[in-house]
């Protein structure tokens, strides 16, 4: 039977109408979960949650499959251990450090309402996160944001005095560290080197090139105090490990041309980051 060309506008008419209905109900705080997933999320979990973002290839251990497709394993978890992964990062819990640390960059309640959001991507039947109590307009979680604040020049400087000053084989100490941290801390599953990483954040093989050591340290210990809407998190570092981070980093000089280092790339919709 053919449809007439009427009654398919009636139905799209009523699709549309469906869909900002169910996505007007999602509730407040899943919501906001929901918007906080696309943007920092999504890159590697994939928007539908399944672990297929554009960024899972470059990673091993690829993401979790957040929707249980092949096993039972979300449903298995209690919304603390959600929570907790999210707040420290694999790295925090003996996960792969692919998964990052957002403790220091989305308020509790954020937090909350990404454990909110993640939930509605398995079938969960447990215990749902009380925001606010009954009959009241309390919340629950701290809205507070993380403190943004930048780390001085100085402190690089003086930092780097005493721990390097002018001996040259610490100074190789300390790029040779920092090389491993980059590693164990996740840099490499948003970043690559000499073509290996991940392509969540720009190419860092020419960064030394580009950027002072004095800024990657400040940067990478509060990339929100620079561009509060950066996907880049923080990841709580301390300033020893960010020294020998930011040491490594800059000596990054690679002149091979298949190298790329494109240092704006990465980011598909960075034009609506400001
Ligand atoms: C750079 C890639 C990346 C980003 C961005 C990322 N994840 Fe992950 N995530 C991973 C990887 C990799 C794992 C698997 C870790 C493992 O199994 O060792 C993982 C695991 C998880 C898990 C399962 C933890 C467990 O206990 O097994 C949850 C939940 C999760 N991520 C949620 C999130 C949320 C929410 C965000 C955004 C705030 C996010 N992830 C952002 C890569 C990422
Ligand atoms: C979840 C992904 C992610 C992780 C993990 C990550 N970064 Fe980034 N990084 C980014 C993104 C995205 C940008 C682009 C910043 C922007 O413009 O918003 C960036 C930018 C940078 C820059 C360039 C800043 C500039 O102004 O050009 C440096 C250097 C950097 N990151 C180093 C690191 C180091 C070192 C680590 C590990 C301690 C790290 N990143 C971890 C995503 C990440």
């Amino acid at each position: 039977m053919r449809v007439g060309k009427e009654m398919k506008n009636v139905l799209r008419f009523l699709f549309v109408f469906l869909m900002v209905f169910l996505v007007g109900c999602e509730d407040e705080f899943v919501g906001k979960g929901h918007r906080i997933f696309n943007r920092y999320c999504s890159p590697c979990h994939g928007e539908s949650g399944d672990g297929t973002g554009y960024n899972a290839l470059n990673l091993d251990p690829q993401p979790r499959d957040l929707t249980d497709g092949a096993e039972e394993y979300m449903v298995k978890l209690s919304n603390d251990e959600i929570y907790e992964v999210l707040e420290v990062g694999g790295y925090g819990v003996d996960l792969s450090a692919g998964m990052p640390a957002w403790g220091k960059t989305f308020s509790e309640e954020e937090l909350w309402s990404l454990v909110a959001y993640v939930r509605t991507f398995h079938p969960y039947q447990g215990d749902p996160i009380i925001f606010k109590k009954p009959d009241s307009e309390e919340h629950v979680f701290s809205k507070e944001k993380p403190r943004y604040s930048r780390v001085r020049p100085q402190a690089y400087y003086d930092l780097l005095e005493s721990t390097v000053g002018d001996d040259e084989e610490a100074l190789n100490e300390q790029v040779a560290l920092g090389e491993e941290l980059f590693a164990e801390r996740g840099c490499n599953a948003c970043h690559v080197v000499n073509g290996e990483g991940g392509k969540l954040g720009p190419d860092l093989t020419r960064a030394g090139f580009m950027l002072q050591t004095q800024f990657i340290f400040r940067w990478i210990l509060n990339p929100q105090a620079f561009k509060p809407k950066t996907r880049m998190p923080n990841l709580d570092l301390n300033q020893e490990d960010a020294l020998a981070i930011s040491l490594y980093v800059s000596t990054l000089k690679s002149t091979a041309t298949e190298a790329g280092g494109d240092m704006d790339g990465g980011d598909p919709d960075e034009a609506g980051d400001t």
